[in-house]
């Protein structure tokens, strides 16, 4: 059987996707990259904006034809919108067999090789299933993506997180070294971990600072990298090991949403800028080129332009190296899709461009700060402009460009020395017999 499989959204579907492969491989089955090419196409899709959700039906449509052309083609819609809208897709596309929700893809083999023709609609919550046991294809032979928490326990009013992935569940910990160690002995030097709240991690005796120190004991782990962590729980423990333990990179992305407390009181954060700082302040006082990038949410409901303003005030406070900002959706089944919105699309587009300009700014003098110095990267691969170049990342998740001398291959560590900044990009020349 060969399977051809579509990932939309975050890191943990991106996770998900491959451990559905791994599953579907284990039973004998081949990945594919072209879908005309495939027995089964399997959709992996998000939910948390309206444009998520439209972006993965148009693909979808697009596989409609090869169902026409080959009836026995299978195609699965699993993720956060196989979740949220359920039974609606299978009524609305008659052409997919099976909607998967999050909590059911041990299901998937069995359904892929069953001669059955029932389309089926599997979505329950299951409290008990964090895929103990499971591994994930890696992502690449020498850096990938582990999830050790599923769902979320907050309740953000914007965010349809919780209601399509269901409450917070924290995979043990003896299974996600488990899990770590095997990527390792396969040469993985480079893991970064996942979960929605991923620092509210806990299990029995540990919590996320000690599970970070375990798996930087873990042979052959040389960096290690999360996602994302809510200001909420960042404790005086993890900020220590997060600066004393010289394996977890100096790198975190850490949503801000709003600058404004009314705001991120009304978008039930459970944080207020005071504690945002306190977090940022720390991190930047003991490295002030520790990368933190974030998230924010442009014309949120109720948002007036003094609101906004303290966005863009905090935005230049904090110097983020990057921001992904996005304009508010409202989602069907959340608290503030209940309330009416005063902004037009327009005006929320606006203060998304507004900001856009601001923080582009600030990513590039966050960039040039990086000029002059030595550092370590962690070659990925070849640059996509130039073939003779290669690409590789300093441990704070900054990119340089550098030309290789000898045999220099994507996983390796190289020395570079960042010389120049073409555009945003860093560029790098290889530094030899250094001496520290
Ligand atoms: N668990 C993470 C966020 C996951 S969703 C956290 O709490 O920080 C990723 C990002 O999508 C969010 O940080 C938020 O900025 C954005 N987002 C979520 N819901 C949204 C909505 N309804 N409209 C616009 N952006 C949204
Ligand atoms: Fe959504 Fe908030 Fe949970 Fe993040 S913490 S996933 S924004 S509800
Ligand atoms: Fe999207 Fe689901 Fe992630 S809604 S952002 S794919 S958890």
């Amino acid at each position: 059987m060969k399977y051809h499989l579509a990932t939309y959204g975050c890191q943990m579907n991106e996770y998900d996707s491959a451990m559905i492969a791994q599953m579907l491989m284990r039973h004998g089955a081949t990945p594919v990259l072209e879908p005309d090419k495939a027995d089964v196409i399997i959709v992996n899709t998000c939910s948390v904006r309206e444009k998520a959700e439209d972006t993965a039906i148009a693909r979808i449509f697009q596989f409609k034809p090869l169902k026409q052309a080959n009836p026995d083609l299978k195609i699965i819609i699993v993720g956060c919108m196989a979740k949220n809208k359920g039974e609606e897709l299978l009524k609305r596309l008659k052409f997919v067999n099976y909607v998967v929700g999050p909590d059911q893809y041990r299901k998937i083999p069995e359904l892929l090789f069953s001669p059955s023709r029932k389309r089926l609609c599997l979505l329950d919550f299951d409290s008990q299933e964090n895929y103990v046991g499971e591994s994930a294809n890696l992502l690449t032979p020498f850096s990938t993506h582990i999830t050790i928490q599923r769902g979320c326990n907050k309740r953000c009013s914007y965010c349809i997180v919780p209601y399509v992935r269901g409450p917070e569940k924290y995979r043990c910990a003896e299974d996600i070294l488990r899990e770590v160690s095997e990527a390792a002995r396969a040469g993985v030097s480079e893991v970064m971990l996942l979960g929605q709240t991923v620092n509210a991690y806990r299990d029995g005796n540990e919590n996320f600072a000690s599970l970070l120190n375990r798996v930087s004991e873990i042979e052959g782990i040389k960096r290690i990298r999360f996602t994302s962590p809510h200001p909420r729980h960042y404790t005086r423990d993890l900020l220590e090991v997060l600066t004393q333990n010289s394996k977890i990179c100096h790198h975190a992305h850490i949503p801000l949403q709003s600058g404004s407390n009314a705001i991120l009181k009304k978008m039930r954060r459970q944080h207020d800028m005071e504690t945002y700082y306190g977090i940022i302040d720390y991190l930047r006082s003991a490295d002030p080129l520790y990368h933190i990038s974030t998230d924010i949410i442009c014309g949120f409901v109720g948002e007036t332009e003094t609101d906004f303003e303290q966005t863009l005030e905090a935005v230049q406070k904090v110097q983020f190296d990057t921001a992904f900002m996005f304009v508010y959706s409202p989602r069907r089944g959340t608290e503030s899709f209940l309330e009416t919105e005063i902004l037009s699309e327009n005006e929320k587009k606006e203060r998304h461009t507004r900001l856009t300009e601001i923080q582009n700014a600030i990513t590039l003098k966050r960039n040039q700060l990086m000029l002059g110095r030595k550092e370590t990267l962690l070659v990925e691969r070849a640059s996509s402009r130039d073939a003779e170049e290669m690409m590789g990342k300093t441990d704070n998740f900054k990119k340089v460009i550098f030309k290789p001398e000898g045999i220099v291959k994507p996983g390796d560590y190289v020395r570079c020395k960042i010389d120049d900044i073409r555009g945003w990009t860093l560029r790098g020349t290889l530094v030899e017999n250094e001496q520290e």
